[in-house]
């Protein structure tokens, strides 16, 4: 004993046991990739502090499977009217129904991302946190309801919720070390966090001066490179408020003269969007009876909707300080665009498709934060503050001869636009079919002569076009899908992938409601049936969207 029997060699001190990781699964419900992002943060986290995390995207989720787990921490994104990520909704379905498992004995903690500027914030993760604890799990942490700025709060509820997930006998845990940055950007093929600030060396309106859109094509360049996006990623752009706005909330509140606040009401904070949260906050802190009714008689919902922070500020006035309008705002979050180039023909570039945003509501006109940045305040030569943002479930097909079918009314068109330049460098044999639709053809076709020479070149085979407003009855792209239903679904048949972008809320689903239709068409098949076959698509990645 104490010597090696072969080679008579001193052995070492005998390895401790080797220590069973305890087993933690990370679900993430994600729609623009925030969520999924904090599921990797947990997952890094985890391990690190003797966890073996398992990451289980909404899209995968195997329902049944659940009843198995130890230990669940559960993060999702609410999206549009209080609903689930698009990827999301079958298991999230699976959940909420009847055939539900019991999930006695598992621990968990639901971490929730939403809006405030939406009526419904953090509904999914709310209902996830309450249908959990119903099925018998057990919570180890509070949840949290997340807005845009969840960076900060998130890394700490990642911190406290693993603390408490921590079995109380550390004895299968490697090392406890939970001062670790609870983010770390140690992945090389992360981008950067950090906004760059890019130059705009094209600056054009796509639409004619007839129209009543204002779609701005815009080209920023990247001085030291641009980053390494693909076709599908997405741009954020950091914008500015509308200095007139700015004033007058300074005007509203007396406040004008204090250049910093000026400064931050510009660039830093939110000063548009009305929450509930908000109306709370500003009763609070400038003691405003009537500020305060709005909310204890339960009508601030109803009130803020239409209305913005200035309407707030002019229909109680009150003494509001700097700091006030510090603490009753959210810092100004950034907007993401779709990408519309290829860096394989644009180089440095990138390239997006903005449409200004202006409306009227309770007898003011209202605009669009980023949009009437970009479109009003930001020239050629002028700078941006922009950064990366990854779409990795909105792709080409991995294998260049594969068809593509391509669904991008107004400014939906924007990666498909990069989808063609892509497709147009590589030389790729695959077919390329593109619905496009918007108002009127002869002031509002976005980049018609491209696609002219698309088609010329063959980087595009072919083009449907529906113009809403050319005539009487409104004809949208989901008609061009019914007519062309038996093409549509032979080309799905030979393994065509079909990417939708553009408006999540009617648009997105009439069109998926056009595909389902197709398939009775084209093969005479039941409701159910033409349903199941769009389902096997989604669930096979060939069925893609990028809706906002
Ligand atoms: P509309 O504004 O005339 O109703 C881009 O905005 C194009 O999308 C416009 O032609 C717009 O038509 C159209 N659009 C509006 N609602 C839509 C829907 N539910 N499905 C498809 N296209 C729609």
């Amino acid at each position: 004993a104490g010597l090696d029997a072969a080679g008579g060699q001193p052995a070492a001190a005998p390895a401790a046991p080797p220590k069973a990781a305890e087993p933690l699964t990370i679900l993430f419900a994600s729609e623009s990739g925030n969520s999924e992002k904090l599921a990797s943060d947990v997952a890094k986290l985890a391990r690190k502090n003797g966890f073996k995390p398992k990451v289980v995207d909404f899209f995968d989720l195997d329902v049944a499977s659940l009843a198995k787990e130890k230990r669940v921490v559960a993060i999702a994104a609410t999206w549009g009217e209080g609903e689930p990520p698009a990827r999301a909704t079958r298991a999230y379905g699976e959940l909420m129904g009847d055939g539900a498992p019991r999930l006695d004995g598992i621990e968990f903690a639901v971490l929730s991302l939403g809006d405030t500027s939406y009526a419904e914030f953090c509904a999914i993760g709310k209902a996830l946190d309450a249908r959990f604890e119903a099925l018998g799990a057990k919570r180890a942490f509070e949840r949290a309801d997340l807005d845009l700025d969840f960076d900060k709060p998130a890394a700490e509820w990642i911190k406290n919720t693993l603390k408490a997930l921590t079995p109380a006998s550390t004895d299968n845990v490697v090392a406890v070390d939970f001062a670790a940055r609870a983010v770390e950007d140690d992945e090389d093929d992360e981008p950067s966090r950090e906004p760059k600030v890019v130059e705009v060396v094209d600056h054009v309106n796509l639409n004619s001066s007839r129209s009543d859109k204002e779609t701005i094509h815009l080209a920023l360049e990247f001085e030291d490179g641009a980053p390494a996006y693909e076709p599908g990623d997405a741009l954020e752009i950091y914008p500015e408020n509308d200095p007139a706005l700015v004033d007058e909330i300074l005007a509203a509140t007396g406040l004008t003269g204090d250049d910093a606040l000026r400064q931050a009401l510009l660039a830093e904070r939110d000063i548009t969007t009305l929450s509930a949260t908000t109306v709370e906050r500003f009763a609070k802190a400038t003691g405003h009876a009537d500020a305060q009714k709005l909310i204890d008689s339960g009508e601030a919902k109803a009130w803020i909707e239409g209305r913005h922070l200035i309407d707030l500020i002019q229909s109680f006035p009150a003494t509001v300080t700097a700091d006030h309008l510090n603490t009753i705002t959210r810092p100004l979050p950034p907007r993401a665009y779709s990408i519309a180039s290829s860096r394989k023909e644009v180089g440095d570039e990138v390239h997006l498709v903005i449409a200004a945003v202006r409306y009227e509501t309770h007898g003011r006109a209202r605009s669009g934060v980023a949009s009437t940045h970009v479109a009003d305040r930001v020239k050629n030569g002028a700078k941006l503050r922009v950064k990366l943002k990854p779409n990795r479930h909105f792709r080409l097909p991995q294998d260049p001869a594969t068809d593509i079918i391509m669904v991008g009314p107004g400014t939906g068109v924007a990666p498909f636009r990069a989808f063609v330049q892509e497709r147009r460098a590589v030389e790729a044999p695959g077919r390329s079919w593109l619905f496009f639709g918007d108002r009127h053809f002869t002031h509002d076709f976005l980049y018609q002569l491209e696609w002219q020479d698309a088609l010329e070149d063959g980087s595009l085979t072919k083009i449907d076009v529906a113009f809403s407003r050319d005539q009487p009855e409104k004809i949208y792209v989901q008609d061009r899908i019914d007519h062309h239903a038996r093409e549509l679904v032979a080309w799905l048949d030979g393994g065509a992938h079909f990417y939708v972008c553009g408006d999540a809320n009617r648009m997105a689903k009439d069109v998926r409601n056009a595909v389902v239709r197709a398939y009775q068409t084209a093969k005479a098949l039941s409701p159910a049936d033409a349903e199941a076959a769009v389902a096997a698509l989604e669930r096979a990645h060939l069925y893609q969207q990028d809706v906002y």
